[in-house]
């Protein structure tokens, strides 16, 4: 779905040169549950941005098979959500914004946050929530236009260890639910050899892709696979990579 070959980027920023990202070459299968690890500064975010479309390459090329009016969906570090509106609002704002009749908005946004497990909770304001349901709600928003690309910029870095499980679990649910291909970013080894079909490891800033890993994990994934010895190898691989 999509190919990215010699995808590079530099900044300039008052008159210096920043490497951002050195040349990339990557395939990622429609469908496919990709994730992509590395050191901060490597170029993962800006990497994933220029996939999105935020950002434009300085070399090479991009090509994505999909409809040219479908964005993807993009899912933040931390959550953006708009405090004045409530779950539901936030959700159905990308359809309002496309001129969406309401009532159709507003059972999409019900039917997605109870994809994200935040039935009951349509109503309540961002503030009223915490980190990882408004991470969920922002997944869901990011849904809410059925993209056919989910782009995931380490969205639970900031929560602890037993809410990332979960949401984790949830992401797959809602992966094999929808059949949305998902881009990853994540610094956590596990988290990307939990998830993934293919995990792209990158080098230090600036970044290039130094190994790319076919996971042997069989799906779906869960507690066993938490006591697959080849899950422990893939683990003790990314390690020695980004070491
Ligand atoms: N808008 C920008 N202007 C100038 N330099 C930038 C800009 N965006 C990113 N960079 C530089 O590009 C490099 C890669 O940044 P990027 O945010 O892609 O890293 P990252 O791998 O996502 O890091 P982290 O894991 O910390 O999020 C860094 O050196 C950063 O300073
Ligand atoms: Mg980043």
């Amino acid at each position: 779905m999509i190919h990215a070959r010699g995808v590079a980027k530099h900044f300039l920023t008052r008159g210096a040169r920043v490497e951002a990202l050195r040349p990339v070459d990557l395939d990622v299968a429609r469908g496919a549950f990709v994730s992509i690890i590395g050191p901060s500064g490597c170029g993962k975010s800006t990497l994933l941005r220029i996939i999105a479309g935020l950002e434009t390459a300085s070399e090479g090329t991009l090509t994505i098979e999909s409809a040219a009016d479908q964005r993807a969906g993009f899912v933040f570090q931390d959550a953006v959500l708009l405090p004045w509106l409530s779950a539901e609002e936030n959700v159905r704002f990308p359809l309002d914004a496309a001129g969406v009749p309401r009532d159709e908005g507003d059972a999409t946004a019900r039917r997605l946050l109870a994809l994200v497990g935040l039935q009951g909770f349509e109503k309540a304001l961002p503030r009223a929530l915490s980190g990882g349901m408004r991470q969920r709600v922002s997944i869901a928003r990011a849904l809410s236009y059925d993209p056919p690309l989910l782009l995931m910029d380490e969205p639970f870095g900031a929560l602890d260890l037993l809410t990332r499980d979960r949401l984790n679990d949830e992401l797959l649910t809602i992966w094999t639910a929808t059949k949305k291909t998902i881009i990853f970013v994540t610094h956590s080894v596990e988290e990307a050899a939990y998830l993934s079909d293919r995990v792209v490891v990158m080098s230090p800033r600036p970044g290039s892709i130094k190994k790319i890993y076919d996971s042997p994990l069989a799906r779906p994934r869960g507690e066993r696979t938490k006591l697959d010895p080849a899950f422990h190898q893939l683990m003790a691989d990314l390690r020695r990579d980004l070491a």
